[in-house]
């Protein structure tokens, strides 16, 4: 059975084949693990952050799609230099618009890259046990909420199988 490639962008297709910053990071200040439920793949994102709150380089490991690694790699090199606040405001439709557009059914593949960096940046604060910033909302954000934690993937993922077998 023949497949209909999807319509990817020229960026994406480019970044796949030459992504930028990918990679497990030694000497990371901190990492998060986040999969996706609608598709299963995991990514790790690792952050490398100065006492001043500021991104000094970002990598990450995929076991997505090239969707998800063209926008992955798009959130490493934007990040790169930030401040934790302004990198936690960059949206998955700006990094969609910045790899030239996402096929609908890969929409998820792009939230799952700001949802894992949401998730890094929200366990920097966790693990620094002091009170959180203003600017980090005290509930998870759809991203965030789209980007699971292995345990829980693992958790919906075993039930999703269970249900199939079953047949309902
Ligand atoms: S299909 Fe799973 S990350 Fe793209």
């Amino acid at each position: 059975m023949s497949r209909v490639p999807l319509p990817y962008s020229q960026k994406i297709l480019e970044l796949f084949r030459n992504p930028k910053n990918l990679g497990k990071m030694e000497d990371a200040t901190v990492s998060a693990v986040a999969g996706n439920p609608q598709c299963g793949d995991m990514i790790t994102f690792y952050l490398k952050i100065n006492e001043h709150d500021i991104i000094e380089k970002a990598s990450f490991e995929s076991y997505g799609c090239a969707a998800n690694i063209a926008t992955s790699s798009i959130v490493t090199e934007k990040v790169k230099g930030m401040k934790l606040e302004d990198a936690w405001k960059i949206t998955w439709k700006s990094v969609a618009e910045e790899v030239g557009g996402l096929p609908a059914v890969k929409f998820h593949c792009g939230i799952l890259a700001v949802g894992a960096l949401r998730r890094a940046i929200r366990a920097y604060y966790k693990n620094k046990k002091q009170i959180p910033p203003e600017w980090l909302p005290k509930e998870l954000t759809f991203e965030e909420k789209q980007a699971l934690e292995e345990e829980e993937l693992a958790r919906i993922l075993s039930k999703k199988m269970k249900m199939a077998e079953e047949g309902t």
